[in-house]
This record gives C-alpha cells, sequence and structure tokens, in this order.
C-alpha cells in the first residue's frame, strides 16, 4: 500500500484526499493515516492539510522497496525487492534468496554493504547512504558458459541509464566497467549455480558510484561518481528502476538470440576501448593490441601486433588501456 500510495501522491500535482485513498484501497482512512505516518518516518515531506488531503512535497534519497516501485515500469525486473539497510554482499544474500527459490527478476538492494565483493577476488566498498549496491536474481534458460554474455548486457543497460538520466558521456570498458571521464562509475560482479546442463541461477550485482564526494587516495585516479561528474547529487531509487528498465528491454533483445547479436552494435557504440591499444593480462601473459569490438558471444577481438586477430573471454582476464584504468 505504501508504494501505490507514493506512486498516486507522485501523479498528483496537488492534494489527493484521504477519502478518496481509503476508498481506492478499501481500508479505513485511520488505516491511510498511519501508511502516511510510516511514509514520514521514512524521511518523506507529506503535508496534510484538513479537508484537503495529502500532498507530497519532498522524497528522501532512500532505496527502500516502495519508493523504487513507485516509480518502476517494468513487467518482471525488480517487481520483487528485498531492502536491507545493512548487509555484508548482496551477491551473497541473493544467491541465499535464489536458493530459497527467488524468481527470476528479484532484486535485492542495500543501503549499506560492509564486505562488498569486486571482480577477481578484490573488495568493493560501499559506505552508509551514499551510493548503489544491488543484485538482480536471474534464472535465464542459458548454458554456463553463456553466463557473461548476460553481464555484458547488464553493463549495456546500466551505461544506457547513466547515459539518459545524467546526460553524461558513459562508456564501457570491456567487459562491464561503465566509465565517465576516463574514471569507473560502476563494476559489475556476476555469479552463478550451474550444472553441465544448465544454470540453476545467475546473480547480476551491480555497483554505482551515485553520491561519493571523495575517494581514497588510492581510488582517486580510477574511481569517480555522478556526483564528480556532474556536480548534482542524485535521488538512487531513480537510477535503480531506469537500470531495470533498460535491463529488461536489452535482455528481451538478448533472449530473442541468446547471444549479443542485436546489441552488438550498441554496445560497441559505447565502448571506450574500440580502435584503441590495449594491453590484455592473461594469468601468466600479457600481451598489447587494438581493441576491434566484440563478437556475438562478447569476447573482445584484439588484434595482436603481428596481425593476427584474437578472441578474448571475460573470464579472469583484464584489459587496460595502455596509458591508465581506461
Ligand atoms: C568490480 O570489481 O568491478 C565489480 C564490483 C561489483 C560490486 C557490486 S556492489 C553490489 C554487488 N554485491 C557485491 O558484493 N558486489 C556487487
Amino acid at each position: 500500500m505504501k508504494s501505490k500510495i507514493l506512486e498516486i501522491l507522485k501523479a498528483r500535482d496537488g492534494y489527493v484526499s484521504g477519502q478518496e485513498l481509503s476508498e481506492y484501497f478499501q481500508v479505513s482512512r485511520t488505516a491511510v493515516w498511519k501508511a502516511v505516518a510510516r511514509l514520514k518516518e521514512e524521511g518523506y515531506q507529506i503535508e496534510s492539510v484538513q479537508k484537503k488531503g495529502y500532498r507530497l512535497v519532498a522524497s528522501p534519497d532512500v532505496v527502500l522497496a516502495e519508493e523504487i516501485q513507485s516509480i518502476l515500469k517494468t513487467r518482471w525486473a525488480a517487481r520483487e525487492i528485498c531492502y536491507l539497510k545493512t548487509v555484508d554482499s548482496t551477491n551473497r544474500y541473493a544467491k541465499k534468496k535464489a536458493e530459497e527459490g527467488a524468481p527470476h527478476g528479484a532484486l535485492v538492494v542495500a543501503e549499506e554493504q560492509t564486505q562488498g565483493k569486486g571482480r577477481m577476488g578484490r573488495n568493493w566498498s560501499d559506505p552508509a547512504g551514499q551510493n548503489i549496491a544491488m543484485t538482480l536474481i536471474l534464472r535465464p534458460a542459458i548454458q554456463p558458459q553463456s553466463a557473461s554474455m548476460v553481464t555484458l548486457v547488464a553493463g549495456l543497460s546500466v551505461a544506457r541509464a547513466l547515459k539518459t538520466l545524467c546526460g553524461l558521456d558513459v562508456k564501457i570498458k570491456w567487459p562491464n566497467d561503465v566509465v565517465a571521464g576516463g574514471r569507473k562509475l560502476c563494476g559489475i560482479l556476476s555469479e552463478m549455480s550451474a550444472e553441465m546442463s544448465g544454470i540453476h541461477y545467475l546473480v547480476i550485482g551491480i555497483g554505482i558510484n551515485v553520491n561519493t564526494e571523495h575517494f581514497p587516495e588510492e581510488l582517486r585516479d580510477k574511481a569517480t561518481s555522478l556526483y564528480l561528474e556532474t556536480g548534482e547529487k542524485m535521488q538512487r531509487a531513480r537510477i535503480i528502476a531506469a537500470c531495470m528498465e533498460y535491463f529488461e528491454e536489452d535482455f528481451s533483445l538478448f533472449e530473442k538470440t541468446m547471444d549479443l547479436s542485436l546489441l552488438k552494435d550498441q554496445y560497441e557504440a559505447l565502448l571506450i576501448n574500440k580502435d584503441e591499444k590495449v594491453k590484455v593480462l592473461e594469468r601468466d601473459a600479457s600481451y598489447v593490441g587494438i581493441a576491434k569490438g566484440i563478437d556475438r558471444e562478447g569476447e573482445l577481438l584484439v588484434e595482436k601486433e603481428d596481425g593476427s586477430l584474437t578472441r578474448v573471454y571475460a573470464g579472469e582476464v583484464s584489459v587496460r588501456g595502455v596509458y591508465g584504468y581506461a
């Protein structure tokens, strides 16, 4: 009821009467009043005027399920949201929820993450209330070796969402870092449970730096936030909703061919490494080449210095620009 009240208040310019809400929900006016009181406790500024009703004056920057759902326009992505004030890692929590049967599209989102996981065993720090830490649970009918393609789809969707919402020149650093001004805005870590015959579930963990004002010294040349790039603080729920909407759209194109054929052009248009010199760091070797784009499986096509073309699989490999992070 709280998310629907928010949706109604947001859609209305003026006041919505308690009578109208109580008729809509088929509950007493006291029940409506109580739901509004709970929203106020959560930080919503709602004016109540006798004989006129309720008016939403301002929404706080929260990632509560009802706030996200009050603006979300998806069919299945994030239709079920699990909100946590604090968690060790949303990926870890999402895997537990998936084991317990959470449906395709369920989203875990946390206000604070204390032991966030990054790619290649790295940490991902997430102080309370500034950024986005969320994990989407998926149950795609694909083979385990195709899972990395879905991670690329997520990278594309986040990049498109941030570009549209913030008007920034957002790029993708293969396979799925989202960057602005040559620094990382978003990192994605997918994990799966699978057997030879198929995937049980896939969790796509997305960390977006939104309102961070200062990064620690060691990250300053590699990381950035939407705030640092635009000078404006953003409502995180709006970003989450937009990411989910773009993901639903992009994932449906992925599902048509079960590869990236229909998304490749959009992806390459945002690929920061395209036609640039990159350094491919494999487990025990490294080489330099020119990134030519991706194939329909999401592998990076790199032209080596001897003219041969190799395909780099998005596993335990990292690709850097030769002059810095991007
Ligand atoms: C990277 O190293 O680039 C990937 C970072 C992924 C961080 C996100 S934050 C939400 C989710 N939960 C985690 O523990 N990690 C991912």
